[in-house]
């Protein structure tokens, strides 16, 4: 039973409003991208209510089918028709969000359904693993039946397997994520050792293009940015085309699209270790990220997570506060807005498979 995670960022339109009169253009910056987030067109839904029969509305369902809100498959596609089921889905939606349950698409839950967000579905098998438990203290998940490392495997390997594609020395990858597992090691007694690719390791960590043989295939700069697989598959794979950041400091990038490696490292390997989402937004395990930032610490809610299924590291004396660190972002009331010079806004998101699903720790 395999459960498959990825990250996708997105990008909502902006908008390059500077006069060339008043002020010279920053050299720095490159083209301006045409980034398109593939579901603006909800947008064309707001204000739609149950009975309502508008192009797009299958579109919706689909969206929502992929998420967990509507459990069961078309008989063929979805139709465009607002039915009791989709009302149903949308309030579910509503809840999980803490959106007004007003069960139409009001214009507050279209720009949250219009965020770029995690793939992995909200609602594993009836069960939603998001608002209903927000008053707990435990907010992390893990996949369905807890898969974990065996503790006769807590001495991990990991190796690179696929790099060509990338500009990134070797060296320096070696550096970066090796201190994304530090973060993990600290806390628990696993370690985490890099070997030869052909040496068996547990992990294996490349960049690819486009469709790479998983079924799940990268979709270029921005959108899709990564993915692993839950214990222990060990696979770990980021997409080659994005503009990684591996040194110096993300927040000063010369492209708006830059994306920390470390933090994306950090995120994907929770999910090798077992964690699933959490709706904590300081979490390592939280799914989306913006681009030009930097988070790389745990947060408690990871950190007991991680400890639950591992045990905790007795040299680990507490969790720092998480610190996200990031330039020139802007609210996410920018969604579908024209946004002002390089303001672009952003979200990571990580997609569940398909086959797993997240359960409540
Ligand atoms: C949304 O509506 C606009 C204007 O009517 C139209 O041009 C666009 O194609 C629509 N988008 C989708 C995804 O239906
Ligand atoms: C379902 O939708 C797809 C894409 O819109 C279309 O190609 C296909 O023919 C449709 N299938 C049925 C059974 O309507
Ligand atoms: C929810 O409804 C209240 C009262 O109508 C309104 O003030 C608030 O803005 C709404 N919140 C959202 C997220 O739409
Ligand atoms: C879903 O829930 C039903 C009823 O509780 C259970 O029998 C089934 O095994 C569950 N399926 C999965 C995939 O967890
Ligand atoms: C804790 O720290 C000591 C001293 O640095 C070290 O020898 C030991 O291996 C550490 N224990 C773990 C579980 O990391
Ligand atoms: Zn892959
Ligand atoms: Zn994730």
């Amino acid at each position: 039973m395999m459960s498959f995670i990825f990250f996708a960022f997105l990008v909502l339109p902006f908008t390059y409003t500077n006069s060339v009169f008043a002020f010279p253009p920053l050299p720095s910056f490159p083209p301006i991208p045409s980034f398109t987030n593939p579901w603006e067109g909800f947008q064309n839904l707001s204000g739609c209510h149950p009975g309502d029969n508008v192009p797009g509305i299958s579109d919706l369902k689909q969206y929502l089918h992929d998420f967990g809100y509507i459990s069961n498959p078309p008989p063929a596609n979805f139709t465009n028709s607002f039915d009791d089921e989709l009302e149903a889905a949308i309030k579910t939606y509503q809840k999980n969000f803490k959106l007004n349950v007003t069960g139409f698409l009001d214009p507050s839950t279209i720009n949250q359904m219009t965020l770029p967000r995690c793939g992995m579905p909200d609602i594993i098998n009836g069960t939603s693993t998001m608002a209903s438990s927000l008053h707990g203290r435990k907010l992390y998940t893990y996949f369905t039946g807890n898969p974990r490392w065996p503790s006769s495997k807590s001495q991990l390997t990991y190796a690179f397997t696929s790099t060509s594609s990338v500009s990134i020395s070797t060296s320096t990858l070696s550096t970066v994520i090796s201190r994304a597992f530090s973060r993990w090691a600290a806390t628990t007694t696993l370690t985490f050792t890099e070997v030869g690719s052909d040496s068996d390791p547990d992990i294996t960590i490349g960049f690819y293009s486009g469709d790479h043989g998983d079924g799940e295939p990268f979709d270029g700069v921005l959108g899709t940015l990564a993915h692993a697989f839950s214990p222990t598959d060990g696979r770990f794979h980021l997409d080659a085309a994005e503009q990684w950041v591996a040194e110096g400091d993300v927040t000063t990038a010369s492209s708006d699209a830059a994306i920390d490696l470390e933090s994306v490292a950090v995120h994907e390997i929770g999910h090798l270790l077992g964690l699933g989402h959490t709706s904590v937004e300081s979490a390592i395990m939280y799914p989306t990220i913006k681009t030009k930032t930097k988070k790389v610490e745990l947060a408690e809610d990871d950190v007991v997570g991680i400890q639950n299924l591992y045990g905790k590291n007795p040299n680990y004396t507490g969790v720092a506060p998480a610190t996200t660190v990031q330039q020139r972002d802007t609210s996410d009331a920018g969604l579908g807005l024209g946004l002002g010079f390089g303001s672009l806004f952003w979200r990571v998101l990580v997609v569940g498979g398909v086959v797993g699903g997240l359960v409540l720790g």
